[in-house]
């Protein structure tokens, strides 16, 4: 949700950030986070789960990197994409 924030800091239209749960199968529940900031070049969906990558002045690039390690020593998967209508959408999945 931060990285959602910090991507639509520079819109000029109004920032949308959506937070969305659902249950697609009867033993799995997915997280949404949507935004329509920046969204993701290739270079940088490319790298986004790498350790300490970040595109920030002030960033650290380890929350996707911690993010994506703890959602699959609990059995899920976390994604990054881009929207078609503009900005990202992340999503993860856990098992219950
Ligand atoms: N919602 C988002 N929209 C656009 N780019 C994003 C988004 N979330 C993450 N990113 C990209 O992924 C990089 C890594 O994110 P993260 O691991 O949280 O580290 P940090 O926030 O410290 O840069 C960010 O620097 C940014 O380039
Ligand atoms: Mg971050």
């Amino acid at each position: 949700m931060i990285n959602a924030i910090e991507a639509m800091a520079d819109n000029i239209c109004a920032r949308h950030l959506r937070i969305a749960s659902s249950h697609p199968s009867a033993k799995v529940i997915r997280i949404e986070v949507a935004d329509n900031g920046a969204g993701l070049s290739d270079a940088v969906i490319g790298k986004i789960f790498d350790s300490f990558y970040t595109t920030k002045a002030e960033g650290m690039g380890m929350g996707l990197t911690i993010s994506n390690e703890i959602i699959k020593r609990h059995g899920g998967e976390l994604r990054a994409e881009n929207r078609p209508q503009g900005g990202s959408l992340f999503w993860f999945t856990l098992p219950l």
